[in-house]
């Protein structure tokens, strides 16, 4: 909380740190009252910086009790203390500052910095946490090797933990202990982290190529032990693959995951001591579902691919946010294609794209994947620099190819181990790499929007040459009213009866070698700019935009017979479902005011019973866009009429294809064990929406669920089914499932956040009453975010037809939380936040969405975080 209106970075004011800080020694003394940090900082004048006679280090809710220099006390002269920052007047050029500072991680709510979690102390130091803990260069360019003592009673808090190999460890003659911890790989304060509780571990081994030993330890309160193994299965399988498919390996010769229940994301990829959110690391069949055992194998591998992609090679500022965070989202999400199912991979992060980043490069807060400026930089770990960020990563490989992008990654990381890095400098080297010009290329990196392609097409019978005419074009952002062109990968292939046809582009010889000579790559560089196919035997229907090859939106003026002809002919996966969607969605604009078109019916009924089809995008398929993704590609939003047209057509399909989607349920039970693999996801996933599908077409739906909840065996069966009588069934139903899953469950806490989230996402009229009912339930509480996301942000963001109710009550309850989360939790108060962003583009609400905004701006004391969303959505 600050007094004066708190300012923008810019990066074009980067400058070098004034001091490198060789080395850092901490010595933590943990107790319930408060915690004492003694840290001795060998600090030396950067000979790249200009010479400057004040030295200024970050400090918050720090309290000062020692200062020294090189073993002096220091002066009350000598320095000066504000609310963030500690100046040293006239340092010397080479020095050891010792601070001693006090802190309250026992009060702190924000969890950044130090603070407990139930039992135990952890940390949360990225970006700018490890200010709260101590005076230092809190930048992510001034890297230092950091030796680490923590001492804590030894009864409540058995583990002590921190980076690096354990040096040492003792018990004291009172009661308490101590370990010292080194990490010899020179890392930037954010990638700090400490860990002191009752804590059991779950341990395996891990050998790499090069033939080095690595204990693995996963650990975490002794009621979860059992929750462990798919979470060590998944780092194993990481570690593998990072060597399999970049070349590389671990460098230590230990890998520590901790699992803390309060924490703001997913998971921290300090070095060689990740800690993670519980929701991301635990996992049992009777307790989790499908969805969460893949969430739980992705992050696992994104953290742990961050040791090279972020720790070994780090970011200079934290404008180059993406060069870490895009670059590791790439690779989790390659490693989990090739763990799982590739097309369906694709499927769901192209959803991600396309129904939240679309949305975002659409209002107040876009920004480029390089930002410019930012107030707050935890607002800017956003799905624009995470998964647009590993867009424009997947471009490169696009352009590259495969052999090249490998020359460019090993390039970099050989270039700049050890070093603090721009977004430039990864560019550079895949360049340098594969002799390729990126130049028109970067402008993804500076430019933000979504850019739009219109296509239009001409056929020339008598030559049989088929002309596609691209024209790009991308909306203003703000501060970026005109874009350049960007250099955008289009890939494609055309379709005839026989199905894909040959490309010939005109003027270029014909393709004899590549295996496949039905799909290619475009290059779009221009404004507007013609391709030209000859030699085709009849006119062809285009597949644009082949597995989601670049994060833009396509208009092609498909008819809707088209659309069923590539759902049903097309060579890529992703093509065929992106035409159910494009066909999903014009059905459900006429569904709004009338009849729902057979085709759509016809062609889903053929989908449900073509045993060829992979089960899993059938399942993608049935998927009807969702609410927020309608609502980005309305003019302006209609809630109520969003909501009623894809109400209708899922109605209009559980009726009409009743039999068959009764059928494909009873033919995808199974009574084989549990294996959260592909084939069985799939078979899941599949049977479960036919099941929603038929709940929505009547009462027999709701009693087959009623009956798959009493008798499931798993997680994701039990849910799907709790989730479908919650949305379809009557009082009574539901009343009594989510009595008996509340008596079940009460116990484990990610169990009970899954009943949240179901009650929250309810459609039901009423249900905003419902979630105010929760919040005063015993188990929910504002201090845990998983809580809050799974009851208040699953019911404002994807329950639309609720939070926009009509009397505005649904943004008063969000006006009440962020005004409470203001205070204790930031980070998650601004996030709640998003939906309200939007409200320009929502017509007859937008009044009562703006005078929320305003409300929050007016509070007394507002948190740069909150600040700037709500400065940002309301100024024009
Ligand atoms: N670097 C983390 C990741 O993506 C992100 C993260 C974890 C984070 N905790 C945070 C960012 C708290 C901001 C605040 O893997
Ligand atoms: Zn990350």
């Amino acid at each position: 909380m600050r007094d004066a209106q708190p300012n923008a970075i810019y990066l074009k004011d980067y400058q070098p740190p004034a001091y490198l800080i060789d080395e850092t020694h901490l010595d933590f003394q943990l107790a319930e009252e408060q915690t004492v940090v003694e840290a001795r900082l060998k600090l030396r004048r950067n000979p790249a910086a200009e010479p400057a006679d004040v030295l200024e280090l970050d400090g918050a809710e720090l309290e000062l009790l020692e200062i020294e220099i090189d073993g002096t006390p220091l002066d009350e002269g000598a320095y000066t203390l504000t609310d963030e920052h500690l100046h040293l007047l006239s340092p010397p050029e080479e020095f050891e500052l010792r601070c001693v500072t006090r802190i309250a991680p026992q009060d702190n709510t924000s969890l950044e910095g130090l603070y407990k979690s139930r039992t135990m102390f952890c940390t949360q130091c990225e970006a700018e946490g490890f200010r709260k803990i101590t005076y230092y260069l809190d930048r992510p360019d001034v890297m230092s090797v950091f030796t680490v003592r923590v001492e804590a009673d030894s009864e409540r808090y058995p583990v002590l933990l921190s980076n690096g190999n354990l040096v040492d460890s003792k018990a004291t003659e009172t009661g308490r202990h101590w370990t010292l911890w080194n990490d010899p790989f020179p890392k930037p304060a954010y990638l700090f982290a400490l860990v002191a509780g009752e804590l059991e571990k779950v341990s395996d081994t891990f050998t790499t190529t090069s033939g080095r030993d690595v204990a693995l330890h996963i650990f975490v309160e002794a009621k979860d032990l059992d929750k462990c193994d798919h979470a060590m299965r998944s780092l194993k399988h990481s570690m593998r693959w990072d060597e399999e498919v970049y070349g590389r390996e671990y460098d230590l010769d230990v890998f520590n995951i901790v699992a803390v229940d309060d924490f703001n994301m997913g998971a921290m990829e300090n070095k060689s001591l990740n800690i993670f959110n519980t929701s991301c690391v635990l996992a049992h069949p009777d307790t989790t579902t499908d969805q969460a055992f893949q969430r739980v194998e992705a992050v696992v591998a994104h953290e742990y691919f961050h040791n090279w992609s972020g720790n070994r090679v780090t970011c200079r500022d934290w404008f180059q946010l993406s060069l870490k965070e895009g670059f590791t989202v790439f690779r989790d999400a390659e490693f989990s294609a090739d763990m799982g199912s590739r097309a369906v991979k694709r499927v769901e992060d192209a959803t991600v794209l396309r129904s939240i980043q679309f949305a975002e490069d659409a209002g107040p807060m876009s920004h480029p994947v390089r930002p410019d400026s930012y107030i707050e930089i935890s607002n800017f770990y956003t799905v624009t620099i995470y998964e647009k960020g590993a867009e424009v990563v997947r471009m490169i490989h696009t352009l590259l190819g495969p052999a090249d992008f490998r020359r460019g990654s090993d390039l970099y990381f050989e270039r700049h181990d050890g070093q603090a890095v721009t977004c430039e400098d990864f560019v550079a080297a895949m360049e340098d790499a594969s002799g390729r010009d990126l130049s028109q290329f970067r402008r993804w990196y500076s430019q933000a929007g979504t850019p739009e392609l219109a296509v239009s097409d001409n056929w020339d019978e008598a030559t049989g040459t088929y002309t596609l005419t691209v024209s790009q074009h991308c909306p203003p952002t703000p501060g970026q009213p005109e874009k350049e062109p960007f250099h955008i990968p289009l890939k494609m292939g055309l379709l005839g009866d026989a199905g894909s046809l040959r490309l010939q582009i005109e003027g270029e010889a014909a393709d004899t070698e590549s295996e496949d000579n039905t799909s290619r790559v475009l290059e779009v560089t221009e404004a507007s700019q013609q391709f030209a196919f000859s030699g085709l035997p009849e006119r062809p229907v285009p597949s644009l935009l082949r597995a989601f090859s670049a994060p833009v939106k396509l208009h092609y003026p498909y008819t809707r017979e088209q659309l069923a002809f590539i759902m049903s002919r097309d060579s890529d996966g992703f093509s065929r479902w992106d035409a159910s969607q494009q066909l999903a969605i014009q059905v459900i604009g006429d569904a709004q005011s009338g009849a729902v078109d057979p085709l759509l019916i016809d062609a889903f009924g053929s989908l449900l019973q073509d045993d060829s089809l992979d089960p899993a995008m059938v399942a993608e398929t049935l998927r009807m866009p969702s609410e927020n993704y309608l609502a980005d590609l309305a003019e302006t939003v209609d809630v109520e009429a969003i909501h009623r047209g894809r109400q209708a057509v899922r109605t209009a399909i559980g009726k009409g294809l009743n039999e068959a989607l009764l059928q494909r349920y009873r033919a995808l039970a199974s009574d084989a064990s549990y294996q959260p693999d592909s084939a069985q996801v799939a078979a899941r996933s599949l049977r479960n929406s036919c099941l929603a599908y038929l709940a929505q077409a009547g009462e027999a739906g709701v009693e087959l669920a009623m009956a798959q909840y009493h008798e499931a065996a798993n997680m994701t069966d039990r849910q799907a089914a709790l989730a479908t009588v919650v949305n379809c069934g009557n009082e009574a139903q539901r009343t009594e499932l989510l009595e008996d899953f509340y008596q079940a469950w009460q116990h484990e806490s990610l169990v009970v956040n899954q009943w949240f989230q179901v009650q929250a996402m309810c459609p039901q009229p009423g249900n905003l009453e419902r979630v105010r009912a929760l919040m005063e339930h015993p188990a929910f509480s504002l201090r845990n975010p998983n809580k809050v996301r799974a009851l208040v942000g699953a019911f404002c963001s994807a329950n639309p037809i609720n939070f926009h109710r009509a009397d505005g009550a649904g943004y008063q309850l969000l006006v009440d939380v962020v005004t409470e989360l203001n205070a204790t939790n930031p980070q998650i108060a601004s996030r709640l936040l998003t939906p309200l962003t939007r409200w320009r583009r929502y017509g007859e609400r937008r009044e009562q969405m703006r005078a929320a905004l305003e409300a929050i701006a007016a509070l007394p004391s507002l948190s740069k975080d909150v600040y700037e969303v709500v400065t940002k959505s309301l100024t024009d």
